[in-house]
């Protein structure tokens, strides 16, 4: 008889207070369980190889070639030194349903699930937190000085609420949450819309820090919105996000009419989540909205849309 032995780690999604989380204040998140990221472990005797198998990554993956700048190989290594173990006689091959390169943390989620594969197939012990500093490490080669906020999401699988360099807080909703995550079809970079932000919180901050602060009083609003269940409000504090956000650069002409289209349509509120100027914009919304929500954003122009719901 023959098994499968699987690892996962799910997708994820910031509601409230990306950019601003990079300088202290805090966010909201959700993981996206219905969207994973999955690493199989197969026992072959022969040498430790590592397969990405629907990944933009070469196949196989040395983890040996310390020159290659390949974020699952460096996983790997930063796992089997983390544990003290050589490779295993497996093959691990790592393959993700979450949608590249579109805020949605597919790339933490990949080396979450590869690390616990690792860990897995050579008996160790990994804890959640181990796991989480790995993950961050392999972020920062692709993304500079993230906040740490998608790795914590998805290691944890638990909504959060949180706060740079702090203990982690998670919260519940008192209502479901339905959201549409509509996507642009225009990818964006974080890296660089994160940068642009620095860029300017350098040369003016006396523009910037007032829109940060603000973020983070709209952060701890909404996050007191989705604990008492009241989604008006909840949508009205995205709103308020959103142009917070525009005013730091990092909307987009497709982000605002997918916004302005959602709300026309009878969303409570929308937003632009992650590192903006493309890539997925949030829509709040209700059981009888979510339909005509999700048509007029296929109109405007949404290349795909993903509806998750928050449960209490
Ligand atoms: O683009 P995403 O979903 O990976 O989000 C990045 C979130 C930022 O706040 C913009 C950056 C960060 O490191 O927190």
């Amino acid at each position: 008889m023959s098994f499968k032995l699987l690892t996962s780690a799910p997708a994820k999604i910031i509601l409230f207070g990306e950019h601003a989380v990079v300088y202290g204040q805090p966010a909201l998140a959700v993981p996206v369980s219905q969207l994973r990221a999955q690493a199989e472990i197969i026992p072959t005797g022969q040498p430790f190889r590592l397969v990405a198998s629907d990944i933009d990554e070469t196949l196989p993956i040395n983890i040996d070639d310390e020159l290659v700048d390949n974020a699952l190989a460096h996983m790997a290594r930063l796992t089997l030194q983390t544990l003290k173990v050589a490779p295993p006689n497996v093959s691990i091959v790592v393959s993700s349903q979450i949608p590249l390169a579109s805020g949605l943390g597919s790339g933490a989620a990949v080396s979450a699930a590869l690390g616990r594969a690792i860990a897995f197939a050579t008996n160790g012990t990994l804890s959640n937190e181990q796991l989480n500093r790995l993950v961050y490490e392999v972020e920062g080669l692709h993304h500079g000085t993230p906040s740490g906020v998608d790795n914590t999401v998805i290691v944890y699988e638990r909504p959060v609420y949180f706060i740079r360099e702090q203990t982690l807080e998670t919260f519940s909703v008192a209502e479901p949450v339905h959201l549409l995550i509509a996507d642009t079809g225009k990818a964006a970079l974080t890296k660089v819309s994160v940068g642009d932000v620095r860029r300017l919180h350098e040369t003016d901050p006396a523009f910037t820090q007032p829109l940060l602060d603000a973020i983070g009083r709209v952060v701890q609003q909404a996050r007191t919105a989705l604990e008492s269940g009241d989604l008006p409000r909840l949508g009205a504090l995205a709103l308020e996000n959103h142009h917070l956000l525009g005013q730091l650069t990092v909307s987009s002409p497709e982000l605002d009419t997918f916004v302005q289209t959602a709300i026309n349509a009878g969303a409570y509120g929308a937003k632009l989540s992650g590192g903006g100027r493309g890539g997925n914009m949030i829509a709040f919304v209700n059981e009888q909205t979510a339909p005509q929500v999700e048509s007029a954003l296929y109109a405007a122009g949404a290349t795909r849309i993903i509806p998750i719901t928050i449960e209490p």
